[in-house]
């Protein structure tokens, strides 16, 4: 960690050391570099428009101006797609669903789900939402030290099965949770093996619990799409997912989409969100005063209604927060696509097959596009603030495939948070380290440990 100089009184808070020359590509796949693809990167990655590296013989262009990103994921959109690679790695856990797919299948999963997570259907989930939050905070007691990214994965679990699912019991156990973790530490080991072209076997006791993660997954999601056969049950999320590619597919394809939309949306829907969540109550918990000016914000929003629609919209202050939240601490650091032609990004040739990674992680902190890009300053989402191009903050991507949940994920995180901070304080414990973690998703390492107390107490 590095410490940064705190002009204006801004709060800086914590992110990885930057080296002054560059890292060369080998220390990708050893130490901390290896787990948290935030680690290890120069200072030049974050005043660069755009760079290049060579991965084991594979080309991947880096661009960072945000016309470039721009470019790949809505100007010539048609010509990035997802990498082989990646899917390789995630097909086994969410096979072709629609985070996983191209082209026409992508395109017809995408309409078969849009409408669940239209804004008129996300309003009606905020007393879920609020239920979820309220019901974590029950067991909470009198307070004490309390994992924060723990309750938040808990409870952004219990929201999913509650909005998705109808509630399904075996989605929201302890063991669920603890193999969906070791389903997604997995995939950082899986990730060399897929790189070097090696057969997919658990190499460690980390694959191993990874490997046997996704097949909890993959059995317990099957069983829970097989009891609403025939006709899909109740008309929620998945009696209409069931339904709708029943209609468009023969019955084998139709139960395997199915089941492989049902894991991603499990896992696509509560892991980032509940690191969003445990983000902003880190950046709150160092902040006192801040923390205060927000829970007196949504002590006022509550008393007016807690539950309804427009609860969100009424904390305006808490949004700046959670997007400058979101804008330091992405919960999806990095994203990929692969050249299917020829093409040029800005100056530099595109060959067929080349990568493109798009790293929010160094565009959110690009010294040209953010004044002090470290700092945290949530007024820089203040309505009436510079002008932003749309392609330098993309928490939830950009183009066609920008999240199909980032409304839900809104909507979700600033209820959970509203229903917290109004009657919970959250401090730091003294001497403890928050440092990100985390290759597919980024998270503080070893969990956000806070003291919580009831504000009645004082
Ligand atoms: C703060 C929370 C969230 C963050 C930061 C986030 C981030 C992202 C990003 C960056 C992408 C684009 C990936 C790419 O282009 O390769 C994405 C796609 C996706 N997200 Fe989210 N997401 C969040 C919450 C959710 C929620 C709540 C759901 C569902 C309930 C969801 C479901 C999906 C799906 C299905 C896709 C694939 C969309 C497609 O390819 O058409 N996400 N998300």
């Amino acid at each position: 960690m590095m410490d940064v100089p705190n002009r204006n009184a801004l709060y800086v808070p914590p992110f990885p050391r930057r080296t002054a020359g560059p890292v060369p590509v080998w220390r990708g796949f050893f130490g901390e570099r290896a787990r948290t693809a935030v680690y290890g990167w120069s200072q030049r990655a974050f005043e660069l428009d755009y760079f290049k590296r060579n991965v084991f013989g594979h080309n991947v262009h880096i661009p960072l101006h945000p016309d470039l990103v721009q470019h790949v994921l809505l100007d010539n959109a048609a010509n990035y797609v997802k990498p082989d690679l990646v899917k390789k790695l995630l097909v086994p856990t969410i096979g072709r669903g629609l985070l996983s797919s191209d082209g026409p299948l992508w395109r017809e999963q995408r309409r078969i789900v849009a409408a669940n997570f239209a804004p008129a259907a996300v309003d009606t989930l905020v007393p879920a939402f609020a239920g979820a939050a309220s019901a974590a905070a029950e067991g909470w007691d009198r307070g004490g030290v309390r994992d924060m990214a723990a309750e938040a994965t808990a409870t952004t679990m219990r929201v999913i099965s509650d909005t998705l699912f109808a509630g399904d019991p075996r989605l929201t156990t302890d063991a669920a949770m603890a193999h969906i973790t070791a389903a997604l530490e997995g995939v950082s080991e899986a990730r060399l093996q897929v790189l070097l072209g090696l057969p997919l076997i658990p190499l460690s006791l980390r694959g191993l619990a990874g490997r046997r993660g996704q097949r909890f997954l993959r059995s317990t999601l099957t069983a829970v799409v097989r009891d609403r056969l025939p006709d899909g049950g109740p008309d929620d999320f998945l009696g209409k997912l069931i339904r709708a590619l029943n209609e468009r597919f023969e019955p084998r394809e139709a139960l395997a989409l199915a089941v492989d939309n049902a894991a991603t949306f499990y896992l696509a829907g509560h892991e980032t969100t509940a690191n969003a969540v445990t983000w902003a109550l880190f950046l709150l918990s160092e902040q006192a005063e801040l923390q205060e000016q927000t829970a007196q914000e949504a002590r006022k929003a509550i008393a007016v209604g807690s539950q309804d629609p427009e609860l969100p919209d009424r904390l305006p202050l808490l949004r700046r927060l959670l997007e400058e939240s979101l804008r330091l601490y992405p919960p999806v650091p990095r994203f990929d696509r692969q050249a299917v032609e020829a093409d040029r990004i800005g100056e530099s040739e595109v060959a067929p097959g080349d990568f493109i990674s798009i790293w929010p992680w160094l565009i959110h902190r690009h010294c040209k596009l953010w004044d002090e890009p470290d700092a945290f300053d949530p007024d820089r989402f203040a309505a009436g603030r510079v002008e932003r191009h749309r392609f330098q903050y993309l928490p939830f991507g950009g183009g066609p495939r920008l999240c199909v949940g980032a409304r839900f994920a809104m909507a979700e995180a600033l209820t959970v948070l509203a229903h917290w901070l109004a009657r919970w304080r959250f401090q730091p414990v003294p001497g403890r380290e928050v440092r990100p973690s985390g290759m597919v998703t980024l998270r503080p390492a070893g969990g956000l440990p806070l003291r919580i107390s009831p504000v009645s107490s004082g």
